[in-house]
């Protein structure tokens, strides 16, 4: 199929793209390279340099390719400052997702794989949290994802456009020549490894009052070669699934000071740490349920182990330390 990845030379998208690739499909790469990095596409893909919030610049996309299907990973990711600048979050998750869906429809093209988040669910009831968990985010970076989910559903209905949403829990890892590279980083383990690399780095530890075992936040940390996997099979099933949403982690959570102490394993690095005040608009734990993704997507996690992630992570940032070059 020919797919065009919004965000491609974004972390998950670059990876996405490479195990699209792999499964033998052509792609184009869509990405307005605010967050994204011209040396995470790939030589033998095109990269258009566009944004989803201008739609003349999607409707010359869509008439210069036939496209075969979407897979929707542009977007504002960083749950802090969604917290203080809701708008950005509104304005690109939603009005450019938007954006895109009509200008599928407009060109025929009815398929299309999102990258949905574990942030839609907030602070969980119970845990693991599975896919029918309430929907209740506690800042506007899950609410954007749960909205942009709930329009994909009307557009299924109304438009027969075929679409699953995918529920990362936390993307970590590295796969050989792609990593992750935000500015500014604001993600633990990428934060933990910079310390590793350079002692001047410290390392925030935002909050030890949490109600968990050791008082830090507990998440379920996914390789995104993993994830980037869920989406070529998703994109195979996606005629055939009975469910429109998929939780990807690997239903194991691990506090920041496991991540600390795993990462001082891996590294050899005694990392320095200051314990600091909580983040807004962190849940204390998120950890998945992945059942329905394993049985109907028949997904299964190969890099599962946190050191493993952590390694993967940790062999790109010494090759890469200071990120890609362009
Ligand atoms: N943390 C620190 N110090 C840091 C960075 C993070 O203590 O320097 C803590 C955070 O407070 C949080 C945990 O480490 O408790 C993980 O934080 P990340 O920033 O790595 O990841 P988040 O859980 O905030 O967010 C990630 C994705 C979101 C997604 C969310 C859902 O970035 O897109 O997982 O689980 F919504």
């Amino acid at each position: 199929m020919k797919v065009l990845v919004t965000g491609g030379a974004g972390y998950v998208g670059s990876i996405v793209t490479e195990e699209l690739l792999k499964g033998g499909h052509q792609v184009i790469v869509l990405d307005n390279l605010r967050q994204g990095h011209k040396g995470a596409v790939l030589p033998e893909v095109e990269l258009l340099l566009a944004d989803i919030c201008h739609v003349q610049a999607l409707e010359d996309v869509f008439r210069r390719f036939k496209i075969d299907a979407v897979m929707h990973m542009a977007a504002e990711t960083v749950v802090e400052y969604s917290v203080t600048d809701p708008k950005r979050y509104f304005q690109n998750n939603v009005i450019g997702g938007i954006n895109l869906l009509n200008t599928m429809l407009k060109h025929d093209v009815f398929k299309v794989i999102f990258s949905s988040s574990a942030a839609v669910y907030g602070e969980p009831e119970n845990t693991p949290i599975g896919e029918d968990h309430p929907k209740a985010p506690v800042n506007s970076y899950g609410e954007s994802k749960l909205m942009f989910e709930r329009i994909l559903s009307w557009y299924g209905k109304a438009y027969g456009v075929q679409h699953v949403s995918l529920r990362y829990f936390n993307a970590a890892g590295a796969s050989g020549h792609l990593g992750e590279d935000h500015c500014p980083e604001t993600h633990l383990i990428p934060n933990v490894l910079k310390a590793a690399l350079n002692s001047d780095n410290l390392v925030s530890i935002f909050g030890t009052d949490y109600p968990t075992k050791d008082g830090t936040c507990i998440r379920d940390y996914i390789h995104v070669v993993d994830i980037a996997r869920a989406h070529v099979l998703a994109l195979a099933k996606l005629e055939s699934l009975t469910n429109n949403v998929y939780n990807l982690g690997n239903g194991e959570g691990y506090s920041v000071l496991d991540v600390l102490e795993t990462a001082k394993k891996v590294t050899g690095v005694d990392i320095p740490a200051i314990n600091s005040s909580r983040r807004p608009g962190d849940p204390a734990v998120l950890v998945a349920s992945s059942v329905r993704a394993r049985s109907e997507l028949g997904w299964k996690p190969e890099f599962a182990k946190l050191e493993s992630i952590i390694e993967s992570a940790w062999k790109w940032m010494r090759e890469h330390p200071n990120g890609y070059e362009e």
